[in-house]
């Protein structure tokens, strides 16, 4: 299907509402890669669905840039922007007298695609979203379940092959099954497509279980901008400590003990160089360690070494033990 995510670059953006007393926005700069999938992650209030509005141009910063592949977006016409951009909401915004597959081809319609195109792109995003296109093209929408009508909305957010997809909390109405269900299926879905994601959520898990990137909000202001595990094992001030305090993994990491979740040594002596944990550790001070750069994480029991804990080890311990 489609492939490539355009980077996204902010510059200081201000933003004030009419009326307000203090910025909802207030200084934020961001540098996104292209193809990543970037979590904004903060309380409510914290400014995550502005920032976002900002991007697609259905807010106006009082100040500041936003380059999207490089260009800077002030004066392009909104309508024109938002085509290239796909939006998802919590609240989906299917239109209800439209069948699922007439929902899907609205900007394809609108940029003037032909049937047979539309056609099969809608089919396509169907079956990307799991959703069996003979029988589910023709449905309403109050035909489907909650998850159902936010997997439609994800494909339509696709539709006209964005290299931009922005999420404001999309999965925050469903409940926590299927809401994981989900989570897996857009992880899929980006590896697929490769697509730039900004996804916004309050929920600590749910950041720390899709994103590559995770933003921490504050009061308009980004304090803290790292992979999960990073932001998991070096929360950069107290703020964010105890927002993931809450979060499963945080427990996890410190329940779980190096010796627990380390391989075997791929040879006698690979480890000469490698900083040692010992192996009734927990997780998380062997993560630290790693987090200082190193590659491989020696585990000792006693005075051997008894195996290895790599990044990837981490994460899959830490998922295993969800
Ligand atoms: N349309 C609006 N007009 C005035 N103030 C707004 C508007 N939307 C949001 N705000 C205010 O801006 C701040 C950030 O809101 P928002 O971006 O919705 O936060 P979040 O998405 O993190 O919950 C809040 O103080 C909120 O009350
Ligand atoms: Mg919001």
């Amino acid at each position: 299907m489609i492939a490539g995510g355009v980077p996204v670059r902010l510059e200081e953006i201000h933003v004030r509402y009419p009326g307000a007393d203090r910025a909802a926005i207030d200084g934020v700069s961001l540098s996104i890669e292209g193809g990543a999938l970037v979590v904004l992650l903060g309380p409510s209030g914290c400014g995550k669905s502005t920032l976002l509005r900002t991007i697609n141009g259905l807010v106006a910063p009082q100040s500041g840039r936003i380059l999207i592949d490089g260009r800077e977006i002030t004066g392009v016409a909104p309508e024109q922007l938002r085509r290239g951009i796909g939006y998802v909401i919590q609240a989906v915004g299917l239109f209800p007298h439209m069948s699922v597959a007439q929902n899907i081809a609205v900007v394809p319609e609108l940029i003037g695609w032909d049937a047979a195109k539309i056609r099969t792109r809608t089919d396509a995003l169907l079956e990307l979203v799991r959703l069996d296109p003979t029988r589910y093209r023709d449905r309403l929408p109050r035909q489907l379940s909650g998850g159902e009508q936010q997997r439609v909305g994800v494909a339509r957010a696709l539709a006209a092959e964005p290299r931009l997809l922005l999420m404001d909390e999309p999965f925050g109405a469903v409940d926590a099954i299927v809401r994981l269900a989900l989570q897996d299926e857009l992880r899929r879905i980006h590896e697929a497509l490769g697509t730039t994601m900004l996804f916004v959520t309050h929920d600590v898990d749910e950041a720390l279980r899709i994103a590559d990137q995770i933003v921490v909000m504050r009061a308009g202001q980004v304090v803290q901008y790292g992979s999960p595990l990073h932001v998991l094992a070096r929360p950069a001030t107290p703020y964010v400590a105890e927002l993931l305090d809450a979060a499963d993994s945080v427990r996890r990491l410190q329940l779980l003990r190096s010796g627990d979740a380390m391989r075997p040594l791929p040879s006698a002596g690979a480890a000469a160089g490698w900083p040692h944990v010992d192996a009734a550790h927990t997780l998380r001070e062997a993560l630290s360690r790693l987090l200082d750069g190193a590659d491989c994480v020696a585990v000792d029991r006693g005075d051997t070494v008894a195996g290895v804990l790599t990044f990837d080890d981490v994460r899959r311990a830490l998922a295993a033990a969800a």
